[in-house]
């Protein structure tokens, strides 16, 4: 089943199923309850517990070492409302998947076609995206996220980047712990968002919750006027997550899961975007994972390992 490390093969059986037994609805800004429990009676079957256990070996809050991220590989054949329906469904092995940002219809998949609107740098833009957590500014972060790609770059760009928070934060001075702990950050702004709370800002980068660790990074931090003063314990954290760094180039139907609580995402600039037409640009959709301690790949949860699961 797996191929590479972080390569997990979802076979086409399980994703016909899903694809199957699941729709798109949602009630509120979460995958409706039906649809999480149609997911998880196809994922109780023998024939996904290759699927469930690499699942929880590599992005699990089960397992303590596990990396906190993979690569989800679905066939590239199903067609695009299939493909969002049985990502879903995988997603339902970790958690409830929902949306943070409602674009209307109660959509839990968000996100158009590559554009050189907006800015260049944010989710759909041509240019780098630098490594970040989705929402670092909210009283509740998403527990996972995961980005589930339509149609790769036809100029070849856009690699995916993931970067380990807890090797990063292990590299730091106790001086650089202290000062990143402290409630001063602030990152962007957090308003009309669903299923994190309220806005928190200013936030510290490093906290503790429930026993677990939560670094709240984004590389726009560095750059943010209202940090100023403040960026040294930034930079150095921003040094010690480059050396944990690693690509990953996705393609249709690969769906890259983070536990937000571990990992960082970005992404390589896209490349030469001239002449492409409307239609054939990189697409990615996004959704969010609210941890479910009953979730497959969760369960059971030893109970002296408190997670973070709390919210949407
Ligand atoms: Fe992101």
């Amino acid at each position: 089943m797996t191929m590479t490390d972080h390569l997990i093969s979802v076979p086409g059986a399980i994703s016909a199923q899903l694809a199957g037994v699941c729709s798109l609805a949602t009630e509120g800004h979460r995958w409706s309850a039906g649809n999480v429990a149609a997911a998880r009676r196809v994922l109780a079957d023998e024939q996904s517990r290759t699927l469930i256990d690499a699942l929880t070996e590599r992005v699990s809050r089960r397992v303590g070492s596990a990396p906190g991220w993979a690569v989800l590989e679905l066939p590239d054949r199903l067609g695009d409302e299939d493909l969002q329906r049985a990502a879903a469904g995988v997603l339902a092995a970790l958690g409830r998947p929902f949306f943070s940002i409602d674009v209307g219809g109660g959509r839990l998949w968000i996100g158009n076609e590559s554009s050189p609107d907006g800015d260049a740098a944010s989710f759909g833009g041509f240019g780098l995206n630098r490594l970040h957590i989705d929402a670092p500014n909210v009283e509740y972060v998403p527990d996972y996220t995961s980005l589930l790609v339509m149609r790769a770059d036809p100029a070849g760009g856009g690699a995916s980047v993931v970067g380990d928070l807890g090797a990063a934060f292990a590299e730091l001075s106790d001086c650089d712990q202290a000062a990143l702990a402290r409630p001063i950050y602030f990152e962007g702004r957090a308003e009309g968002l669903h299923g994190v709370g309220e806005p928190r800002l200013p936030f510290p980068v490093l906290e503790r919750v429930g026993g677990r660790r939560w670094i709240r990074w984004a590389a726009k931090m560095l750059d943010d006027p209202r940090n100023a003063g403040h960026t040294a314990a930034l930079e150095h954290f921003a040094a010690a997550l480059a050396r944990h760094t690693m690509s990953v180039m996705l393609r249709r139907g690969r769906l890259l899961i983070a536990d937000q609580q571990r990992i960082a995402h970005g992404r390589a600039a896209l490349g030469d975007q001239t002449g492409l037409a409307d239609g054939t640009r990189r697409w990615l959709v996004q959704a969010k994972v609210a941890y479910d301690a009953h979730a497959p790949a969760q369960h059971p949860a030893p109970a002296s390992s408190p997670v973070g699961g709390r919210h949407a």
